[in-house]
């Protein structure tokens, strides 16, 4: 079976993130069976639906790795109980889009005290008809621990649980694409 295209995004600027360094172990746990784009937010501009015509080279990007993708994976934090401004003005530029519906989506959580942003992402993704696939979220007690990619990739019960995860989204993945593909005709 061929490796899936699954793009990542951390709702997190910092140059310490917990939420990129999970994403970006993912990404080097699952080399096998996916390849994972972790993109970078930090240049898509403040939404405007007016420039929504615009050739915004971050925007425009962002959209066309996600029309080639098989699945987004999303690992957030919370903000004063909300989603982060840098994930929520992402999702803003694909409201309108076409890109999203039905995106089969994996969440992390690196914080699983951050319930109202867990609760918030989830009412925007379904508010914009993407696909949660619940069996593949993952949530991973980070804050406070200091963790680095090395470090999360090395704890087992961490890498684990991330791995798992990602399994899961995979076998969601497949099954949503079996049933995609059109049955062989039957001829008499
Ligand atoms: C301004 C600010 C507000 C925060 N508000 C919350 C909050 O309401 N609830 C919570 O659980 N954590 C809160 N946190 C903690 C962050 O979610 C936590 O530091 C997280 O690890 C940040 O993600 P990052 O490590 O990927 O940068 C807040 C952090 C900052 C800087």
């Amino acid at each position: 079976m061929d490796k899936l295209k699954l793009v990542a995004l951390s709702g997190s600027l910092r140059n310490l993130s917990y939420n990129h360094a999970a994403l970006q172990a993912l990404k080097n746990l699952s080399v096998k069976v996916a390849d994972i784009d972790i993109l970078t937010l930090g240049n898509v501009p403040i939404f405007n639906p007016d420039r929504e015509q615009d050739a915004i080279p971050a925007v425009k990007s962002l959209k066309s790795h996600l029309n080639a993708a098989n699945g987004l994976i999303i690992s957030s934090p919370e903000y004063a109980h909300e989603i982060s401004g840098v994930m929520k003005n992402t999702l803003d530029w694909l409201v309108s889009g076409e890109e999203f519906v039905n995106m089969p989506i994996m969440l992390i959580n690196t914080s699983p005290r951050a319930t109202h942003a867990q609760q918030m992402l989830r009412e925007v993704i379904v508010t914009m008809s993407g696909n949660i696939i619940e069996k593949s979220y993952v949530a991973i007690p980070l804050l406070g621990t200091s963790l680095d990619v090395q470090g999360i990739m090395t704890d087992s019960q961490l890498s684990g649980l991330l791995k798992t995860g990602l399994d899961e989204f995979c076998i969601a993945i497949n099954d949503l694409l079996r049933c995609d593909s059109p049955q062989p005709l039957i001829s008499n």
